[in-house]
């Protein structure tokens, strides 16, 4: 089986956590971990995890980007953290466990003021996602949803208007994936059209989902305790950009 997670928010541990659930109580075997983005890609919460408390994941974990990574040393922290973790670059291709997946990191935060840079999906980097061949791809994976698809608007944030970042109908139009799943709205989803199931993740503190090799997709809900001490989550709070409960941090 392979684990569905998101938006971990430097909050590593809880990937151990949700397999040891899976594995332990639910009796699952899960084989690798797929991370929708937000894992929290910032210098020094990698550096405390991994180098000073010695921690490591316990399955093989693949990761793309989502709004909440420091892109400005993205290249350089998943090169320099590679033994612990794969990361995904956007409008590529990979093979994993028998399925060929595309991966799509990043969105655009509902405010433009304060959307880190680099978090937006280009038009380069749809088109690159577009240049594979139409059978190359069986599932995407995203961190925002394609616009369209149904995903409502957190409460109090329906001004910044429809979820969803532009053209992701032409990845589905091109490749028909039998499964796209996103996470960064932190709430589960799910819908369909005649082609592909969307899966939208909740965050990885809620639960996960379990994927088998034959594209049936469970998803499993297990409450973690949030802990909000994360320094960039104490940031946005001071400076009033984020509430201090998670469902606004996306
Ligand atoms: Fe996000």
């Amino acid at each position: 089986m392979i684990m569905i997670v998101s938006d971990t928010h430097c909050y590593y541990e809880m990937v151990n956590i949700q397999i040891n659930y899976a594995e332990k109580v639910l009796g699952y075997d899960i084989s690798s971990v797929i991370h929708l983005g937000d894992f929290g890609i910032y210098k020094h919460h990698l550096k405390d995890y991994f180098k000073k408390r010695k921690e490591k994941f316990i399955k093989p974990l693949y990761c793309i980007d989502g709004n909440h990574e420091d892109f400005n040393h993205l290249d350089k922290l998943v090169k320099k953290y590679k033994d612990y973790f794969t990361y995904l670059p956007r409008g590529t291709v990979h093979d994993i466990e028998g399925y060929r997946f595309l991966a799509l990191g990043g969105a655009a935060y509902m405010d433009s003021m304060i959307t880190e840079r680099g978090a937006v999906i280009t038009n380069q980097q749809i088109n690159k996602s577009l240049s594979h061949p139409p059978d190359s791809v069986d599932i995407v994976i995203s961190h925002d949803c394609p616009m369209g698809i149904g995903v409502p608007n957190t409460p109090g944030f329906e001004h910044f208007g429809e979820p969803g970042f532009p053209r992701g109908e032409e990845i589905a139009a091109r490749f028909r994936p039998r499964l796209w799943f996103f996470g960064h709205h932190h709430k589960w989803f799910d819908s369909k059209d005649d082609n592909t199931v969307y899966y939208g993740l909740s965050g990885i503190w809620k639960g996960f989902g379990l994927l088998d090799d034959n594209y049936n997709f469970t998803m499993i809900s297990n409450r973690v305790e949030w802990e909000e001490s994360g320094f960039i989550e104490k940031i946005l709070i001071k400076l009033k950009i984020i509430r201090p409960d998670s469902a606004s941090f996306k």
